[in-house]
């Protein structure tokens, strides 16, 4: 396995959990077989997240978008995703994991939503990771109602036009008060963000894999952090005033 840097880490690690369906396809398996062994992954990168001491990850489970696929396959997916969180939830106050939702929760059923409202409730109090599942989630979706929510203050009298700046408009979106992701792993090969976090993706590390979710192992997990330990991030800046800066952290 690479060796790790354990203090140099993303903070943040998100994730697109795609190819589940690929997976199934090609071995002549229903796509929800995909999608049952996708959730085994899930358990293996959570709980190596939070033994690396990844303080948040989130992982975009299902998609705004994802409501066009043929019913029968959304239904089995909110199934599994409900079996999920109820069978996990003993393991997460176990490893003092807290819950978060990110997405238009008013979209998906109430039996799932009941599921989603008792797990975060219970997980409310614990300090370690923060485990966010984006669910009925699109970027664009996200910053259009930041956007109504704003002018709705606006008009109220609540909000001056003047005060709207970066600072402000972050905390009017669904992740207010999680930080940025430093990096983002997507599997399968499709190398696109598919309306995933378009704000808050803005300086984020990419890192792209041809390996389906399902097939996705720890080993990988760790390639994939490896080559994010390798990268440079500059913001903006050159990469003398990088060096730099961290001589001065280092001092
Ligand atoms: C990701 O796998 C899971 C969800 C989007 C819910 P897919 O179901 O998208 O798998 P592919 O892309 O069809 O292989
Ligand atoms: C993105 O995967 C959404 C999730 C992983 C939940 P999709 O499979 O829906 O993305 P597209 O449609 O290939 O862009
Ligand atoms: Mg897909």
């Amino acid at each position: 396995m690479e060796p790790l840097d354990l203090t140099k880490l993303p903070v943040h690690l998100a994730v697109i959990m795609d190819g589940n369906g690929r997976w199934a396809q090609q071995r002549m398996l229903r796509r929800i077989v995909g999608h049952q062994r996708g959730a085994e992954t899930v358990k293996m990168v959570v709980e190596q997240a939070s033994l690396l001491g990844i303080k948040y990850l989130t992982l975009f489970a299902f998609s705004s978008e994802n409501w066009s696929r043929p019913p029968m396959e959304v239904r089995a997916l909110m199934t599994l995703l409900k079996k999920y969180i109820r069978q996990e939830t003993v393991r997460m106050m176990r490893k003092n994991i807290r819950y978060n939702v990110i997405g238009n929760r008013s979209d998906l059923p109430d039996d799932v939503n009941e599921t989603l409202e008792e797990a975060i409730r219970k997980t409310a109090g614990n300090t370690g990771m923060v485990l966010t599942l984006a669910l009925s989630y699109g970027g664009r979706q996200e910053l259009s109602m930041a956007a109504a929510c704003m002018a709705r203050d606006v008009v109220a009298g609540r909000l001056a036009p003047e005060a709207i700046n970066v600072g402000l408009f972050e905390t009017y979106l669904d992740t207010g008060g999680l930080p940025d992701p430093d990096f983002l792993i997507r599997t399968s090969g499709e190398m696109r963000i598919s309306n995933f976090l378009l704000w808050q993706l803005a300086y984020t590390e990419l890192y792209f894999t041809d390996i389906n979710w399902p097939d996705f192992t720890i080993n990988e997990l760790h390639k994939a952090l490896a080559d994010y330990q390798s990268r440079e991030r500059r913001f903006g800046m050159t990469s003398d005033q990088i060096s730099r800066r961290g001589d001065l952290s280092n001092a």
